[in-house]
């Protein structure tokens, strides 16, 4: 949710910045902006839309200067539009401020600098913070100022701030949203994520909660909540560019499909030792995770159950607190691929308010949920850029299918995993014929039972989210209940239907939508659904049946890529959308 970057050094800041942004859009495209500040003034320039046509529009390499920071926006108060894009300048035009997360009190505080004469241009909440360091800088120096504004906020802010005073000075603060610094020779960074200033440094300083910080081009100094000099941890990644690029593919949706094969292998030497012994510790498991991560928790809750008797729950993250009841002797799995979600963050907090121990299975190191759970598993996905989830999905499943395999020979099952994957791969032509079959269309269902019914959700919310189309799964047996009077002439339905217990009555449930004139797609190994259905794309035998869900994923990734390349949609940044949902 809105991606934040700011420089100081010696290079031209808007060149940083501007690149910077490109690799942040992921996190919102609403609107763009960048505040470049040079002696005494603010160079401040922004728009609705995305970054290329932006930065081309405003001319944003035209400004020249050693210190800058800009924003990509993903609106939460207020439409996309120019007035409430940012960053946002103050009365005085010579402190400029850029925003990530919510202000919760900034109605109050809107109304007391209002009374106080400040002026305000747009309808956001994060405009009263450059009003308020304003406010504070007229009784005090400017790193103080920051600092008391700070301190009136309510609510979650990954902020970034400076003040035209030739001093070159940047201000940094977070709470509940991530901010991390990039230290360079003679330069320094703030962004929201990692991949924004890899071009420059692999060093990095991730702040933690309440931290202020403030960056020259000599270096830093970081402040804990309570203003108290503190020292932070710094890590070096050894991603390199090319990992957050797109290398040779149109899409970063393609790329990180393809990726796949390649970091399953990563993930599968995840340690999962300490998460393993807290499962064997507990008989009651809460999963808490949302979209494609929740998807990946109703695999765990299965094979929780079935391979290891436990007695366990998924639940949908934001829900959590208002179903459930978990207490000192529940172990909560919480599984997001950014570590920083807001829903599941809230659920966490939930949980360990009850005195339950969390373990999380993320893929971004040092992110907020590592810091309030007791053990971690990282995903080793590395980064990933499309806001649809593919690569860390199959990461997550792959985690957990070795969390709940016993060590040694328990564990040989996984090792068919990757060729499985590839095999799944070399359907994509198959996978692209079935996506010109299905792009026109307006309702899709998708169904499959066991472990393939979450693989069937997974693939009903890819295609919804990146090609706009309707598309809702069913546990096969449901159709009954309700929904098979959707099923007339030339609707598809995709049946995950590979040769496992479950295919026998999955195979009644394919003959039901067939005899009310269902378009059906099927995702098989088995001869007899070949013959029943209207088209089919192959799975690979697999020998262990519970790893089937590894190539149906695959395959409904790339159908769902190809359906919305064919309707002209850009799969990397569905409309509404954005990666990191740090709001509630
Ligand atoms: C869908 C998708 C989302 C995320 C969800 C949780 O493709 O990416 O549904 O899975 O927003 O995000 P994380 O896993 O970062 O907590």
């Amino acid at each position: 949710m809105c991606g934040i970057i700011g420089y100081v050094g010696s290079r031209k800041a808007s060149e940083v910045i501007t690149e910077g942004l490109k690799r942040l859009e992921y996190r919102g495209y609403d609107s763009v902006g960048i505040a470049v500040a040079q002696g005494n003034s603010i160079d401040l320039r922004k728009d609705k839309g995305m970054v290329n046509p932006v930065a081309e529009s405003m001319r944003f390499l035209d400004v020249s200067g050693t210190l800058a920071l800009g924003h990509v926006r993903w609106a939460t108060h207020g439409v996309p539009c120019k007035e409430n894009a940012h960053p946002f300048i103050d009365c005085t035009r010579t402190i400029v401020l850029a925003h990530n997360g919510v202000i919760e009190n900034y109605s109050e505080l809107k109304d007391e600098l209002k009374k106080a004469g400040h002026r305000f241009s747009s309808e956001t909440d994060s405009e009263v913070v450059v009003h308020l360091v304003e406010e504070e800088r007229k009784k005090m120096p400017p790193l103080k100022a920051f600092m008391a504004a700070v301190r009136k906020l309510k609510g979650s802010y990954a902020l970034l701030c400076t003040v035209a005073d030739g001093a070159e000075t940047l201000y940094c603060a977070r709470r509940n949203s991530p901010l991390v610094l990039g230290v360079g020779k003679g330069e320094m960074f703030a962004a929201s994520d990692i991949p924004a200033m890899l071009a420059y440094t692999k060093t990095f300083v991730p702040l933690e909660e309440g931290d202020i910080a403030v960056l020259s081009r000599n270096g830093y100094k970081v402040y804990d909540a309570n203003g108290k000099e503190a020292v932070r941890k710094s890590i070096t990644v050894e991603w390199s560019l090319d990992m957050a690029e797109k290398g040779g593919y149109p899409h970063f949706m393609l790329k990180e499909i393809n990726d796949q094969k390649h970091f399953v292998h990563e993930s599968l030497a995840a340690d999962v030792t300490n998460a393993r012994a807290m499962v064997a510790g507990h008989e009651a498991i809460d999963i808490i995770a949302c979209g494609t991560s929740y998807h990946a928790g109703t695999i765990l809750k299965i094979l929780l159950s079935r391979e290891l008797g436990k007695r366990a729950e998924a639940f949908i993250a934001s829900e959590y607190p208002f179903v459930a009841n978990p207490g000192k002797k529940t172990l909560v799995i919480a599984i997001s691929q950014s570590g920083e979600t807001a829903d599941t963050m809230q659920a966490v907090k939930f949980a360990k308010s009850r005195g339950s121990k969390v373990l999380s299975l993320t893929n971004v190191v040092d992110s907020s949920i590592t810091r309030i759970s007791d053990e971690v598993v990282y995903l080793n996905a590395g980064p990933e850029i499309s806001v649809a989830a593919t690569k860390t999905f199959t990461s997550q499943a792959a985690v957990i299918y070795k969390l709940v395999s016993n060590p040694g020979p328990g564990q040989e099952r996984l090792a068919a995993i990757p060729s499985l994957i590839e095999k799944a791969m070399a359907q994509e032509s198959a996978i692209r014929a079935v996506a010109a079959k299905i792009a026109d269309k307006k309702d899709i269902f998708f169904i499959g039972r066991g472990l393939n019914y979450p693989v069937a959700m997974e693939g009903a919310l890819k295609l919804k989210e990146i090609s706009y189309l309707h598309a809702e799964a069913y546990a096969g047996g449901e159709l009954k209940h309700g929904p098979l009077s959707l099923i007339e002439k030339g609707v598809p339905v995709i049946a995950v239907a590979p040769k496992d217990e479950s295919l026998p009555k999955l195979f009644g449930n394919i003959k039901e939508v067939k005899a009310r004139g269902a378009y059906v797609v099927a995702l098989t190994d088995d001869e007899a659904v070949r013959n029943e259905a209207d088209v089919s794309i192959p799975l690979p035998p697999a020998a262990d049946a519970t790893l089937y869900p590894f190539p149906e994923i695959i395959i409904l990734q790339l159908l769902a890529y190809h359906v919305s390349v064919l309707r002209g949609i850009n799969p990397d940044r569905p409309r509404n959308l954005a990666k990191s949902v740090t709001v509630e």
